[in-house]
């Protein structure tokens, strides 16, 4: 008997859904020998489209297939689940900041976290919906029943973001670029750390010897990916971030063959001098199976630090701004 994962996809309808469910469906997340089950969380309104995006996975004919199921109801939708990955909600438009979102997506996150409480204690818990670290701080605070450490908030896409414009700027593949971290907030604040980040071996900074365009130009770029997107497409990111997701699931489920990768997890006051209880990005490595533990090693300079602080307030004032949700 082959084994089976199940794995809740909120805002199934949406633009991400209708990239990550087939790829989750595909087999290449959990492999050949898994059966993924699908459980789609939508609106009322949304639930038949998300119904025909289920007969669409169907006819993939996917042998890693196994039940798909569209809920309007968390309870229902997040019931004997191993994954959610948190993506219903809206995205911003043209002109607007993630946060702008806070009052209108926080309020989902709070019921959602209750859904959450009644399944399996062991799942693990992906926020991509923005502004996501934040959610995931309301979505962790009303679900006790599972360890705030089985939450994280999505910032794959902004480490995808950084590692693709490094190796464009070197003439390098991809995959030359290693240990690129994202601090903080995803949001124009993030700290993409290029001093700890390696190309083809060496520190980034002496392989790409244009400081004023790392310090400036490069950090600048990956904070305002999401925001160039919008402006080019009319509509966020939605391939590019649910393959991050796929990144992501992939990463923590099997480790990433024992590589550093970004993902926003729950401070606890001794990582880094951060204040405890933010959701914040941070270098880690996975155990497996959605278990990691944060690289308490990076050194950082001055220059870094300050950018960290910066991206730091910001999410103690969106903090402060849902604080009667937590
Ligand atoms: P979309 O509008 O295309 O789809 C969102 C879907 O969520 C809709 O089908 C809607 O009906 C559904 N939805 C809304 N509220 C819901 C609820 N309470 N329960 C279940 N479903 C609900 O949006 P999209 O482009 O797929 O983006 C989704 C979210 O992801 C946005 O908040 C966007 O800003 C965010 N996003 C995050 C990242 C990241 O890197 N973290 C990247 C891209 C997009
Ligand atoms: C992104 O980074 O592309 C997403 O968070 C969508 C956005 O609002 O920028």
């Amino acid at each position: 008997m082959k084994k089976r994962v199940r794995v809740a996809v909120t805002g199934g309808a949406g633009q991400i859904g209708y990239s990550l469910l087939f790829r989750l469906a595909s087999g290449e997340v959990f492999g050949p020998s898994v059966i993924v089950d699908l459980n789609i969380l939508e609106l009322p309104i949304a639930v038949k489209s998300a119904a025909g995006t289920a007969m669409e996975i169907t006819d993939c004919a996917f042998d890693t297939c196994g039940e798909i199921n569209c809920y309007d109801d968390a309870t229902k939708a997040f019931d004997g689940i191993n994954w959610a990955l948190l993506v219903g909600s809206t995205p911003r438009g043209p002109g607007m900041e993630r946060n702008d979102l806070i009052m209108s997506n926080g309020p989902l996150f709070v019921s959602q976290g209750k859904a959450l409480a009644k399944a399996s204690s062991n799942l693990m818990a992906i926020v991509v919906g923005n502004p996501c670290n934040t959610n995931a701080l309301i979505a962790l605070s009303n679900c006790s029943e599972v360890p705030s450490s089985r939450f994280t908030a999505m910032t794959m896409l902004d480490e995808n973001r950084a590692k693709a414009q490094l190796a464009l700027k070197a003439g390098v593949a991809v995959d030359q670029v290693k240990n690129i971290v994202i601090w903080g907030n995803h949001s124009s604040t993030m700290y993409p750390d290029f001093e700890n980040s390696t190309i083809n071996g060496k520190p980034t900074t002496e392989v790409i010897k244009d400081r004023k365009w790392l310090e400036n130009d490069f950090i600048s770029i990956v904070q305002k990916r999401g925001a160039e997107v919008i402006a080019a497409r009319g509509k966020s990111s939605a391939a590019s971030a649910a393959s991050a997701c796929i990144d992501l699931v992939k990463n923590l489920n099997t480790g990433k063959g024992n590589e550093v990768f970004s993902t926003a997890v729950l401070t606890n006051g001794e990582w880094y001098n951060l204040p405890k209880g933010l959701v914040f990005s941070l270098p880690v490595k996975a155990k497996g199976q959605g278990s990691y533990e944060v690289v308490e090693n990076f050194k950082l300079s001055n220059f870094a630090k300050e950018k960290i602080s910066l991206t730091c307030k910001e999410l103690e004032e969106e903090k402060k701004v849902i604080s009667n949700l937590l």
